[in-house]
């Protein structure tokens, strides 16, 4: 029987991964404090702090702008997510913020990370109203034909789209917007667009130290990375009307007092743009 680890290994390289030991997922895992991540996931994480100390810092933020966008949501009336780029279950999942407002509200998780899904499966377990499934957000037509998918959501109803800290692992701008274009189509009228995402204006695309964290990812993960800035962000919501204060710095986005999120003393380390817009 292999071992946690072992089995990963097996896996990338049965997807042709051999030599990309760590995941993004499980290196997010790791700047949250968890504990659901591997040496190589560490080494990994701790080489991209080297360049970026806020790292951790920006991982705290962007989980804590997560939950008060589901919150916000859910205020207005949403009550199924398709969480996108879901990573590894942690506290505040999606589901668990939803059911403390709406027993009735439906979540679906998709990661590209196997482990991640795994994970997801289990804690889900004998859950009616939330499920996760294995899919890459660049192929969007799998993610909303998915039988799984279209067994908890209805399409016809509005849908809360979550895309927290993933389309920066979609360096190609024609998948990721062009992706995102695909999915926000296929949602009702009504539905929202939540999106995190790395800034340029903190991780200057030219600067060494940007090119050395991308570096870990693409040496070390399936997934490689790209930084966009605010105007970049702002593009994926064409079409959309952006909800107060429009694309924000994730401590900025409706702060909420009882958040412990760390405002960085220089304006430009916020990290992270965050927005949420509504489709008409
Ligand atoms: C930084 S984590 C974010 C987790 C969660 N959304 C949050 O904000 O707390 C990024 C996740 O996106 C997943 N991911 C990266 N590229 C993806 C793709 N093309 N399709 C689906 N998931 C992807 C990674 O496996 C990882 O779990």
């Amino acid at each position: 029987m292999a071992t946690g680890e072992e089995a990963v290994h097996m896996n990338n390289a049965a997807l042709g991964l051999a030599g990309k030991p760590a995941t993004a997922a499980r290196m997010y895992d790791y700047f949250l404090g968890g504990v659901h991540n591997f040496p190589a996931d560490r080494d990994a994480a701790r080489r991209v702090i080297e360049q970026y100390p806020l790292f951790p810092q920006w991982a705290v933020a962007n989980r804590a702008f997560l939950r008060r966008a589901v919150r916000y949501l859910l205020r207005h009336g949403i009550r199924q997510f398709l969480d996108l780029g879901s990573g590894i279950p942690t506290v505040g999942n999606v589901h668990e913020i939803a059911h403390e407002f709406a027993s009735d509200a439906r979540v679906v998780y998709v990661d590209i990370d196997s482990v991640a899904v795994a994970e997801s499966l289990e804690i889900l377990d004998g859950n009616k109203l939330a499920t996760a499934i294995r899919a890459d957000l660049r192929d969007p037509r799998a993610i909303l034909d998915h039988p799984d998918v279209r067994a908890i959501l209805d399409f016809e109803r509005p849908v809360g789209l979550l895309l927290a800290a993933v389309l920066h692992f979609v360096p190609e701008d024609e998948q990721a917007y062009g992706g995102v274009e695909q999915l926000v189509a296929a949602l009702a009228p009504g539905s929202y667009l939540t999106v995190s995402h790395v800034a340029t204006e903190s991780l200057p695309i030219s600067s060494t130290r940007t090119k050395n964290a991308v570096e870990v990812y693409t040496r070390q993960t399936a997934t490689s990375g790209k930084p966009r800035d605010r105007e970049q962000v702002e593009r994926f919501f064409t079409g959309l009307e952006l909800v107060e204060p429009g694309v924000a710095w994730l401590h900025d986005w409706r702060p909420d007092p009882n958040d412990t999120t760390k405002v960085p003393a220089n304006p430009t380390d916020g990290g992270e743009w965050a927005a949420v817009g509504r489709k008409g």
